[in-house]
Formats: structure tokens, C-alpha cells, sequence
């Protein structure tokens, strides 16, 4: 069966039709830049926009960069803060002609996509989840069960929350050489295994595609590091898997 996916970013929004049995895209993804400012209404026209490429019409997951309760988003670190207490369900619903709408948070998404089709498979005891992107998104699994909405990106480190030291965007921003930016993504393991000891940590968002390039400079973290395999699809893949689900 296919559902559709659509991830909702700080950069890009994307979507596309995702085949349940196999994990994976039933067709290439299509994408489109996150609207600035990125207000509830103009993030929906864009999700209209990518599910309409494709003349979908069926049940729809969506991630959303924050806090998700139910369907009503509760935080908004790194999209526009009127978003803040919005039922996105509601919302998306109205402008996708009443379609069913599944909405998560985006690590949550990518987190359960991987623990079924990807590095976390038949994983028992505690993993963690990271995406590296914009800002640090966390899903946090015991036996295969999510834990939703952990937030662990906002976990202080060195007197700052840790995505405004480690994620990607960071990177980016100071021109961090893989050896500085892996320093500080080893801490903040470091610091998350303190708390958790998980068995696994998966890494995800965009860099893991050069997953070579930082995991072989990490030391000293006890915990297996396995970089996403679904790499930057897998919240794509996660939303339509709980929107399946419903
Ligand atoms: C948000 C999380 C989100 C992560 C990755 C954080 O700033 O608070 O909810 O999962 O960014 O997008």
C-alpha cells in the first residue's frame, strides 16, 4: 500500500508517495523551500503544493520541527512561532480537500522509519535517534517503543542548548571543519550516553550521507554509532508509515 509522506524542515519542505512494504519512495521526491517567514498558512500552501504535484489524494503524514501533541504543535525552535498551539491536522486538512492528515514530530518520523526498514531494525534495549540538520532533533526507543517528543537537542551543553553547538546548521554558519564539528557531536553524544546509556545511537538528516567524512572522529562514546540508512528520506518514509498506521 502506498501513503504519502511529507517532511516539514527549516529549509525544504518535501513529500512523495511511499510504498509501506518496502520502506522506501514509490516515486522520486519533490521538493520546495520552507517559506520565509514560515507561517502556518504559507507551510500549508506549500504541502498543498507537493502532495498536488503528484495528484495524491488519500492519507497524508506530515513531521513538523517541533513539539507535537495529538495533532496541536506545542514548540517552534526553528519555524515561525504562531505555529505555536496551531492543530496542524485541522489545518492541513482544510487545505488538502479533507484528505486524512497523521502529524508527528520529524526525529519521531525518521526515528520509527529507521527502526523498521533501516540501521535500528530488530534493535532491542534503549536507541537513540539523532538527526542533524537545522537544529538537533531526537527519537528515543526502548524494545522498538517510541518515547515521543524528547527534545534531547535542547539539552544544555557547554553553557548553550546543544543544536545551537552541533547541528549542521552550526557547522555551516561557522565554516567548522569536519575535526571541530565532530569534537563537539562527540560531546554531546558523550553527554546524551551520560543519561540514556543506549545500546545504539542511529544519525540522521543530511549528513549522514557523508557519514565516512565525522563518525571515524568520534571516539570514546560506548554506545554503537550506525549512521540512518534511509539517510535524509527517512522522515518522509516515518510519516507515512504513522499516517499507515492509523
Ligand atoms: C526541535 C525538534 C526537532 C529538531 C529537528 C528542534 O529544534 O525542537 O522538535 O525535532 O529541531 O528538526
Amino acid at each position: 500500500m502506498n501513503v504519502f509522506g511529507v517532511d516539514i524542515g527549516g529549509s525544504g519542505i518535501k513529500g512523495a508517495p511511499v510504498d509501506l512494504e518496502r520502506g522506501d519512495l514509490a516515486e522520486p521526491r519533490h521538493k520546495v523551500l520552507t517559506p520565509q517567514p514560515s507561517t502556518p498558512d504559507d507551510v500549508a500552501g506549500c504541502v498543498a503544493e507537493v502532495v498536488a504535484h503528484f495528484g495524491w489524494s488519500g492519507p497524508v503524514g506530515v513531521t513538523f520541527p517541533g513539539v507535537v501533541t495529538g495533532s496541536t504543535i506545542r514548540t517552534a525552535a526553528n519555524v515561525d512561532k504562531s505555529w505555536i498551539g496551531v492543530d496542524a491536522a485541522a489545518l492541513l486538512g482544510e487545505r488538502l480537500s479533507g484528505m486524512p492528515i497523521t502529524v508527528l514530530n520529524d526525529a519521531d518520523a525518521a526515528g520509527i522509519a529507521e527502526m523498521t526498514f533501516g540501521a535500528g531494525r530488530g534493535r532491542k534495549g534503549t536507541v537513540i535517534m539523532l538527526t542533524f540538520g537545522t537544529g538537533i532533533g531526537s527519537a528515543l526507543f526502548t524494545d522498538g517503543r517510541l518515547v515521543p517528543n524528547t527534545e534531547l537537542g535542547h539539552l544544555e551543553l557547554d553553557g548553550h542548548e546543544a543544536e545551537k553547538r552541533a547541528s549542521t546548521k552550526v557547522k555551516d554558519d561557522k565554516d567548522l571543519s569536519w575535526e571541530e564539528w565532530a569534537q563537539r557531536v562527540q560531546k554531546y553524544l558523550a553527554h546524551v550516553e551520560m543519561l540514556f546509556s543506549p545500546e545504539l545511537f542511529i544519525i540522521g538528516g543530511g549528513v549522514s550521507r557523508k557519514a565516512e567524512k565525522f563518525l571515524p572522529l568520534i571516539k570514546g562514546v560506548r554506545a554503537e554509532i550506525a549512521p540512518a540508512e534511509l539517510q535524509n528520506n527517512a522522515g518522509i518514509v516515518g510519516a507515512a508509515m504513522a499516517a499507515g498506521a492509523r
